[in-house]
């Protein structure tokens, strides 16, 4: 059975040799390392990612989906149909609403259970995308019944027993899993991504981030909300909201997550804890403003970022151009730049409008725009790519 499986009490789960414990390094903390270990991640991404598994590959699991039916874990389905994720036999999970449903697994038509305490007997690995309350009461259970999780909500991501993960930026991480492992938010995700090239040319020192998030973001009924609502809206019916506290149809909105007493909205807070945990670095400064547009799928970020040393625009877009998981789309002549249209369906972040920040002195500032499909590198991708790097396929 596969190398993955996890037991309580057990050794933690390392194909390679786990690190020395202890945290990063000065030099994986200044970001220094980031390009030679970017190159070396991205060759195993191309093996494992680029193309499909071989017929035959034999690290077969008993696999889990909790939150199957939803946006995320649809798309589950379809990365683990499309990469051809070798899997023995696949559990389809969700609330009693959705139990009986048939939707598509990874060889056709497959029936949704209820989700149980019982559900995770002799599941070698769960991906969990039901939001935080579920995962908070069942991914312990499915721990302790043997099995590696790997949770999209937020419910473990800032605990210091749990892996929080991107795969390009700190895979070591993942191997320190006491069978736990975390999915950052999407958005972090995406400004993760393209921040770690740059945080080894001149070491990030603070950057401000807006972002223009996709209706999916909230879930597959804001998707279906932003749809009908465009519909009723262009026959001239006013729109009525539900899922988004104000009509997310020709509309433009504070993030839609409660506002603590800082004055920032849940989504700003993670993404300001989350990219400080995944580069191991306390001193980053990250000044968030999350906003909601009308977009079907694939998140943008607009971030302007400071720098200690120097980093030249044309520094960033060779960095950039290099980094596994980014794409640089970034073409001034043909007003040609990163969009959510195009980032749907890709795998790679695609980063553009790379330019110098002429308010701060000495080339230390930079401002650049990019967009990634926050329901694949955002959540299932990445989740597949963490278990793709503890099984080191
Ligand atoms: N959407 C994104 O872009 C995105 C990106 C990154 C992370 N995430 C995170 O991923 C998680 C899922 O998000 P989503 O967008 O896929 O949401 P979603 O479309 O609303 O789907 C939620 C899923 O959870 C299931 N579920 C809800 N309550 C349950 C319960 N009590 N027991 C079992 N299953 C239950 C639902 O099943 P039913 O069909 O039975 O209701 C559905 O399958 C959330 O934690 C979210 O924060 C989402």
């Amino acid at each position: 059975m596969s190398a993955l499986v996890w037991r309580p009490g057990g050794p933690q789960c390392a194909i390679r040799p786990p690190r020395p414990s202890g945290a990063q390094s000065a030099r994986e903390r200044s970001g220094e390392d980031a390009p030679a270990r970017a190159a070396a991640f991205g060759a195993l991404l191309r093996r494992a990612g680029g193309a499909p598994y071989e017929t035959g590959t034999t690290a077969v699991r008993n696999l889990a989906i909790v939150g199957a039916t939803g946006a995320v874990g649809r798309e589950f389905c379809a990365l683990l149909r499309a990469r051809r994720f070798p899997v023995q036999a696949l559990r389809l999970l969700a609330s009693e609403r959705s139990a009986g449903q048939t939707i598509e697994g990874l060889h056709g038509p497959a029936v949704v259970e209820r989700l149980t305490p019982e559900a995770f007997n002799a599941v070698d690995l769960a991906f969990f995308s039901a939001g935080a309350a579920v995962a908070r009461e069942f991914a312990p259970l499915a721990v302790r019944a043997g099995a590696v999780v790997i949770d999209n909500s937020s419910a473990f991501r800032m605990d210091d027993e749990v892996p929080l993960v991107v795969p390009e930026v700190n895979p070591d991480a993942a191997r320190r899993h006491r069978g736990l492992l975390a999915n950052p938010n999407c958005s972090t995700i995406l400004l993760a991504i393209v921040l770690w090239p740059l945080h080894g040319l001149g070491r990030v020192r603070r950057v401000v981030v807006c972002t223009y998030q996709a209706a999916s973001g909230a879930g597959a009924r804001a998707l279906a909300e932003l749809e009908s609502q465009t519909r009723e809206v262009l026959a001239g019916r006013p729109p009525r909201p539900e899922v988004f506290p104000v009509p997310c149809a020709f509309n433009v909105f504070s993030h839609n997550t409660p506002i603590g007493d800082d004055g920032l909205n849940l989504e700003e807070r993670k993404l300001i804890l989350e990219t400080r945990k995944i580069f191991g670095d306390e001193s980053i400064q990250v000044v968030p403003t999350c906003m909601r547009v009308p977009v079907m799928r694939a998140h943008t970020e607009a971030l302007a970022v400071e720098f200690v040393r120097p980093v030249d625009a044309e520094q960033a877009r060779a960095a950039l151009s290099a980094a596994p998981g980014v794409r640089v789309v970034d073409d001034p002549a043909h007003n040609r730049f990163p969009t959510p249209l195009e980032a749907t369906g890709c795998d790679e972040v695609l980063v553009g409008r790379i330019r110098q920040d002429a308010s701060i002195p000495d080339r230390r500032g930079l401002q650049l725009i990019c967009s990634g499909d926050q329901l694949r590198k955002g959540a299932a991708l990445n989740a597949i790519q963490i278990a793709e790097l503890l099984e080191g396929v």
